[in-house]
């Protein structure tokens, strides 16, 4: 997030646009926290984690009466144009207030979820994809060593793209999400094929939205139905969301950033900027919230067949 908030700062000021940092999201617009920020208020910030500007959830944006608050100082201080970056909640948000209010706003998708259409990457998923990953391979030693079974649980609220994709890079067993149908007999027979093929340990990811309950909930359903595997539980949480971003976070930011400002320059609104198919485009936000970004299904297919 932080390289997409410099990259639209800068991206502006290149035109003599001057801007605006909003804090806390939709809820710093209603309380008109807002800060000037020039070209060295976004220095530095392209390795950090977070968002310099920080964020919350506002519940009073969701009402008519907050939206109106909010566009009464986005008037008051003289902006015309939003520049919004998030997840599903941030563009429902962002459409309503675009229709009710005369401002102009651009999206860009930020939630390490992956879960919005419009894009193929959302900023984040890189990051925490690798985190997991790096994780996951200390917890494989463990696995390896002691001949264990291992739940990991990953974020991803409804749904499992950070699953498959740290499923697939860590060499996991199995990977559970909420897209495919989850099926403990099943999972106990593939786990049975690989210990027949030789395997003495396994990791298997289980999506925090997965519609079976979370790892431990699993875990304990597999713990009944076969004893003799040791079976252990991490849940990876918070640790996904932050440390340093990727490069390619770094990259998706920044191009981002620079095509948001853009599109708002060429006088488009209601609009994200996304990467599709690995070209910057834009989608309208009622495209990108009510179509499901779907896991890619070649993925789902190797998937199932690297990991006996
Ligand atoms: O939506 C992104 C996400 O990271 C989900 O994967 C996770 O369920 C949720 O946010 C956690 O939210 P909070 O930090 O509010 O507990």
């Amino acid at each position: 997030m932080n390289a997409c908030v410099r990259a639209v700062v800068r991206r502006a000021l290149a035109d003599g646009i001057s801007l605006t940092g909003i804090k806390r999201g939709f809820q710093g617009l209603i309380e008109k926290d807002f800060e000037t920020l020039d070209s060295r208020s976004v220095s530095n910030i392209i390795q950090r984690g977070g968002t310099v500007l920080k964020s919350a959830r506002s519940m009073e944006f969701m009402s008519v009466e907050g939206r109106v608050k909010a566009y009464n100082n986005i008037a008051d201080a003289g902006l015309d144009s939003l520049v919004v970056i998030g997840g599903d909640g941030t563009f429902k948000g962002a459409v309503q207030f675009e229709r009710e209010h005369a401002v102009r706003v651009v999206g860009i998708p930020g939630t390490i979820d992956n879960d919005l259409s419009g894009t193929d990457f959302t900023l984040g998923f890189d990051t925490a994809v690798n985190t997991a990953v790096e994780a996951i391979d200390k917890i494989r030693d463990t696995a390896a060593s002691h001949d264990r079974l291992f739940f990991v649980e990953v974020m991803g609220r409804h749904a499992g793209h950070i699953a498959l994709a740290a499923g697939i890079s860590s060499g996991a067993e199995a990977i559970l999400m909420p897209e495919t149908p989850t099926d403990i007999p099943a999972l106990l027979s593939n786990l049975e094929l690989g210990k027949s093929a030789g395997k003495t340990s396994n990791i298997v990811i289980v999506c925090e939205g997965d519609e079976a309950g979370g790892a431990f909930k699993i875990a304990e359903k597999v713990r009944s139905l076969a004893p003799q595997y040791d079976t252990r539980v991490t849940v990876l949480g918070h640790i996904q969301r932050g440390g340093s971003p990727t490069a390619f976070d770094r990259i998706l930011g920044t191009r981002l950033g620079v095509a948001a400002v853009e599109a708002l320059i060429d006088g488009k609104s209601g609009v994200m900027a996304g990467l599709v198919q690995g070209k910057v485009a834009l989608t309208s936000f009622q495209d990108c919230i009510s179509i499901t970004h779907l896991p890619d299904t070649e993925m789902l297919r190797i998937s199932k067949i690297t990991n006996i």
